[in-house]
């Protein structure tokens, strides 16, 4: 039924349906069930420690014989700014103070893993298919994967960044439209530049290389998983859908919940938790920061700033001082296991296929939309 089979045959999976990785909202359980189901699961592992990803990975496959994927984060790490982590620190200490805590109480960060290690954990473990966002790799590494046979899929948010992961060598794209949740993966220009729709960033990637291309960004059902097959998508990845699947047990009760109210609050693209520009969902901690906006230190110097406050948010259960990173189209969650989700997308979008292969227009039809 697919219309476009390459992914299918250069992965060796049924359904060209990706759970797109996310860092803090993966776990090997959900990873498995998508991948059992006939999808590509991905652990998104950027935040875990190298031994934690090792770990992950004989999990997954313990859970399931079907390929599956591991994402990390490529980044240049800035300059120390010191002075700016400084005055951030103090900031929110008195933001925390305000919410009743005591800063000194509450939990710090570990250190941001090393990429380096990460990726010698992932060369040594070798998953089928790894994948990456926020730039480019040393070339080395791509060639050192490929050598073991690893599929690799690079992401892109315009078509300059796309033709770049060509010329670096990897198998497929990931053409991340602005309305995806978590982190832009913008790397070529600034993100202000670099916030195209899926709509028009797929089939402009996909005219622009001639390699497989993966559509993510505000794709909840099989509507608009067919869309992007209409657009000249290969494969259609979903992250926010499958952030509500039971499976994905580190997701916070309230994020769920959030996430399933039907409330709608906006999301919007801002650096308040990280530091470098992600969607959230609106709450008042990004609302607070947006006037302290030229204050907040790089990626991923506000990681740990931020962290006691992650941390309060989780005990408390405040959603409005809670991250809760989710695309754009977040209300449409479904609460289904990650198996009978990626069944029902299947069944959705098949539905939607076969109406096209049915009769099409008659001569009636095209009358009656005759002016
Ligand atoms: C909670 C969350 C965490 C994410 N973490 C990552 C990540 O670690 N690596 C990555 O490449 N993309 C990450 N993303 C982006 C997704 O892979 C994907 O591009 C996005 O979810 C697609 O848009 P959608 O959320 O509207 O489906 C994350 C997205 C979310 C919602």
């Amino acid at each position: 039924m697919w219309p476009d089979r390459r992914l299918l045959e250069k992965l060796d999976i049924v359904h060209p349906i990706i759970q797109a990785p996310m860092a803090g909202a993966s776990t090997p359980e959900l990873v498995a069930a998508v991948s059992n189901a006939g999808g590509l699961g991905s652990l998104g592992a950027a935040m875990m420690q190298p031994e934690a990803i090792r770990g992950a990975i004989r999990e997954i496959r313990r859970l399931t014989q079907r390929p599956f994927a591991v994402n990390l984060f490529n980044y240049p790490l800035p300059a120390p700014e010191a002075e700016k982590v400084a005055r951030m620190k103090q900031r929110m200490a008195g933001y925390l103070r305000a919410l009743g805590a005591d800063p000194a109480k509450l939990p710090a960060m570990p250190p941001m893993p090393d990429m380096a290690k990460q990726m010698a954990v992932i060369l040594e473990e070798a998953p089928p298919v790894f994948s990456f966002t926020f730039g480019l790799p040393e070339r080395g590494y791509v060639a050192a994967l490929r050598g073991k046979k690893v599929f690799v899929i690079g992401t892109a948010t315009t078509v300059a960044e796309a033709k770049a992961l060509v010329d670096l060598g990897v198998d497929a794209v990931t053409a991340q439209g602005s309305e995806a949740g978590g982190h832009r993966g913008t790397f070529a220009a600034p993100v202000e530049d670099s916030l195209i729709g899926t709509l028009a960033l797929v089939p402009m990637v996909a005219d622009a290389i001639a390699l497989p291309v993966i559509a993510a960004g505000g794709i909840m059902d099989g509507r608009g998983i067919a869309a992007v097959f209409m657009l000249g998508a290969a494969g259609a990845a979903l992250g926010t859908a499958f952030l509500t699947c039971p499976e994905n047990s580190i997701v916070h009760p309230i994020y769920r919940e959030t996430l399933l109210s039907g409330r709608a609050a906006p999301t919007v693209v801002t650096r308040a938790y990280t530091g470098r520009e992600a969607r959230f969902i609106k709450n008042r901690f990004v609302a607070d920061m947006a006037a302290a906006a030229a204050e907040i230190p790089s990626y991923p110097h506000q990681i740990p700033l931020t962290a006691p406050l992650r941390a309060l948010g989780g005990e408390t259960k405040n959603p409005e001082i809670l991250p809760m990173l989710a695309g754009q189209a977040y209300p449409l969650c479904r609460a289904l296991p990650a198996g009978e989700l990626v069944q029902t997308l299947v069944r959705e979008a098949g539905d939607l296929f076969a109406g096209l292969r049915g009769p099409g227009l008659g001569a009636n039809d095209v009358d009656a939309v005759s002016p």
